[in-house]
């Protein structure tokens, strides 16, 4: 239909007054899309703040029960467990134990907040002494991530974290068949019906490096090119998406979110599927760090960035800001 010539066609029309643009406005936000991710670290009263990362700490499981108690009363009601374990070996022992950080972080949640959503993360790296998401075979000096080693440990991690009560399990490792692995260990011992969050398109990023304070998961050679995304492509994270998708991922996860808001799009666009964006540690840092000099309008550009992503197609949020979103959603 061809469009009427100026001056009847008036987009202005429909901006004239707030009820009016928020009559037509085609994108929301709501807490219910937020994820807030926790650090836990062992011990009693500990609440250690992330430098990097202002307003983030690494909490124990009592400090950490407060703070989802907080996020509860402000309307957040799902969480992503990261764990930082007391000792790290080089077979991640401390991922799969029973009473291992976030086996323990899981329990006393569900226990205090049955309906709370706790995802946890699926990852070797936060419990490797060499930092990587998988297990590493040394010849000549030289260190090389195994996939399909990994595999077996990753699908130990995700079922000790269902047996202790996960709602969800979200693998963030990128070995290749991860997901097939973990959801054919998850239905052989009775989780049929837990759901699997993949990080389907996880690039390898610099927007990573304050998390890697905050959970003390620097790779300490290398880095993880050998298996995250290189940020020059999109069809491969469309391929890498279907292969999850295939290997029987409920949800998907793009992340970075800002910087990859085009594969975001994608995504959707192509699978349709549950679609989670990472609004990840250097997005968040970068914020508060120009908000704190006052270049920039903190609620304001976390606002429009999480709109973004909204508008690009992501069902879920995941951000370290859930909370004061949440705060801000609330007093409108
Ligand atoms: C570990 C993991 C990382 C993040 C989530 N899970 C770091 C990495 O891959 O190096 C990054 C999250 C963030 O930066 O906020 N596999
Ligand atoms: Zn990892």
């Amino acid at each position: 239909m061809p469009s009427p010539a100026f001056p009847f066609h008036r987009p202005r029309r429909l901006r004239q007054s707030a009820a009016l643009r928020r009559l037509v406005r085609e994108t929301r936000l709501h807490a219910d899309q937020l994820v807030l991710p926790l650090f836990i670290r062992p011990g009693r009263k500990q609440r250690h703040a992330v430098d990097s990362m202002p307003g983030v700490f690494q909490l124990s499981v009592d400090e950490a029960v407060r703070e989802v108690s907080g996020a509860v009363a402000v309307g957040v009601n799902a969480v992503l467990l990261f764990g930082i374990p007391a000792k790290k070996d080089d077979r991640a022992t401390g991922a799969y134990a029973k009473n291992g950080i976030v086996q323990k972080a899981v329990r006393a949640l569900k226990n205090e907040f049955p309906e709370l959503l706790v995802i946890t993360d699926v990852c070797l790296c936060e419990y490797m002494s060499h930092g990587h998401c998988g297990i590493v075979s040394v010849t000549r000096g030289q260190g090389k991530v195994l996939n399909d080693p990994s595999l077996r440990l990753l699908a130990r991690t995700a079922v000790s974290h269902a047996e202790a009560g996960a709602d969800i399990v979200a693998p963030s490792d990128m070995m290749d068949g991860r997901v097939g692995a973990i959801r054919m260990a998850l239905d052989g011992a009775g989780f049929s019906d837990t759901p699997i969050m993949s990080y389907a398109a996880k690039y390898a990023s610099a927007y990573y490096g304050p998390f890697r304070d905050a959970a003390d998961s620097a790779p300490k050679f290398g880095d993880r090119r050998s298996y995250q995304m290189d940020a020059a492509n999109a069809e491969e994270a469309l391929r890498e998406v279907q292969l999850d998708l295939e290997e029987g991922a409920d949800i998907v996860m793009v992340k970075p979110a800002l910087a990859y808001l085009d594969i975001l799009y994608r995504v959707k666009k192509t699978f349709g599927y549950p679609t989670a964006a990472y609004a990840v540690s250097g997005e968040y840092s970068m914020m508060k760090a120009a908000a704190a000099n006052g270049w920039v309008d903190e609620r304001a550009v976390i606002m429009e960035s999480l709109l973004g992503m909204r508008r690009a197609g992501a069902d879920i949020i995941i951000t370290y800001a859930a909370c004061d979103v949440a705060r801000w959603l609330a007093d409108g």
